[in-house]
This record gives C-alpha cells, structure tokens and sequence, in this order.
C-alpha cells in the first residue's frame, strides 16, 4: 500500500517568524494518527528553524530546490549535502517554475536527481504539461518525455525514492484545477510509462501526486482516484487551516 503524500510547497513565502508560526499553527491542529506523510517544503532561509521547530514531530522537511553540482564554486546555490545536513529528507526537482522561470531543462533536472538521491535525500519529480500542450492532444507525449529524459540513467534502487508530482503547468496558482478524472487519467498514463522503463512492481510502489490549485474542496474527490496518492499544494498551504483540511481530505 502506498502511504498518501501532502506536501506544501510554500514557494517564495513567509520570512522566518511567519514560518515558525505557520508550523506551531500546524503542529497544534495534527494528531498522532495522522493519515498521510506530510512534507512541509519552505524557503531555503526558513529550514534550520523550520527544523528544530519539527523536532520530535512526524511532519518532514523539504527543499524546494538543490545545485545540480556537488560542491564548490557555484556562487547562489545550496547542494544536497547542505540540505540533509539541515535536516531535510526531501527534495522538489523540476517545478515548472523552475523550468520556466530559471529555464532548467531536462539535462539539468536529470543531473540535480542524481545528486540528490547520492546525497540520500527523497526527490519528488515535477512533470507537467502547459494549456497549449493540452489543447494539442499533446499532454501523454510531453509527460512521457519528461519521465523518460529525467530519470535517465537511475537505478531501480533509485527510482524507489523518488515521488512525481502531477501538475498541470495550467492548474498552478490559477484556480483552476484538473478535474479528478483527467488528472486520474494522466496519473494512470505515468504509472504505465513508469511500468515501460522500470517494471509494474516499481510503477505499482511508486507515490504519484497531484498538485495546481488543490484546496480543501477540490481535494476529497481528488484524492480518492485510484492512482492519485496525494498532493503537492502552493498557495493553499500557506494558511494552517486550509492545509490541514487538504491533509484531512485524505481520510
Ligand atoms: P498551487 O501551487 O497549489 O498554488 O497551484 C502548486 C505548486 O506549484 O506546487
């Protein structure tokens, strides 16, 4: 059985106090039964303290970005080492922000990947498609793509700790989500793209996310397709009401 994933991507929001806030809001409302992982993903400058805020608790910490490189003279950047060493156990690659924003391609993605799995850290792969992309019938072969040129090269062993987020570069911060059978239906298309270049048996193991506009509305029937396993959530977990609704939704 796949363990359902909800973790908040808080992007660039909340200096230090309003995330120790935001975590003590959360902490105060999660029970000890908690049905699901959850993963909080703040700023780079928020995870020492987001860390020793969540010692003892069950809740993960996150990054929502790695160096592709190990080490050394990358002025900006913060390697995989420097994550687990501050306390992180997983990482976002490939956020269409990313991609879009910081123009980071397949290449890249597949490099940062590796560097985060030799670090030991759990990666959760971004794929998704724009509008156009959809509108073109085009949705299966751009995500297709994205699968097969970002995990290229990774063990089965490796392959075993990474998640991927389903996100809809056209559902982020807009509002408007997937409806639950399309986003099921690409869901399903990826666990059988995972079972082509793996085997059913990692394709089955595999946490397949959600993520773009995921409230605590959209969430309950989201989350009951059969092969979603979870969400990524932006906006919606910035407010530890809504965010503990999402977590809620998955009971
Ligand atoms: P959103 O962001 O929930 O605000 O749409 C999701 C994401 O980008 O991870």
């Amino acid at each position: 059985m796949r363990k359902m994933l909800i973790a908040g991507n808080w992007k660039m929001n909340k200096t230090i106090p309003e995330s120790l806030q935001l975590i003590h809001d959360l902490m105060r409302k999660l029970d000890s039964d908690c049905p699901a992982e959850v993963v909080l993903i703040p700023p780079f400058i928020s995870l020492s303290s987001a860390a020793e805020a969540l010692r003892g608790s069950d809740i993960q910490l996150g990054a929502q970005n790695l160096s592709h490189l190990a080490e050394g003279a990358v002025t900006g950047e913060i390697s995989a080492s420097m994550l687990i060493s501050v306390g992180c156990r997983y990482v976002l690659v490939g956020h269409s922000e990313r991609r879009n924003l910081f123009q980071e391609d397949d290449t890249v993605i597949n490099q940062k990947l590796k560097t985060a799995l030799s670090e030991g850290l759990h990666a959760i792969l971004c794929v998704g498609e724009t509008w156009k992309d959809r509108e073109a019938g085009k949705t299966k072969d751009i995500i297709g793509n994205q699968l097969k040129r970002g995990l290229e090269g990774l063990s089965l062993m490796e392959m075993r700790k990474i998640s991927i987020a389903y996100e809809p570069v056209w559902a982020i911060g807009t509002g408007k989500n997937a409806q639950p059978g399309q986003a099921q239906e690409v869901h399903e298309a990826i666990r059988s793209e995972l079972s082509s270049q793996y085997d059913p048996e990692t394709a089955k193991a595999t946490r397949i996310i959600y993520g773009g506009s995921v409230t605590p509305d959209s969430s309950p029937s989201l989350m009951s397709q059969p092969d979603i396993d979870g969400a990524l959530v932006g906006g919606a977990s910035l407010d530890a009401d809504s965010f503990y609704a999402i977590i809620n939704a998955v009971k």
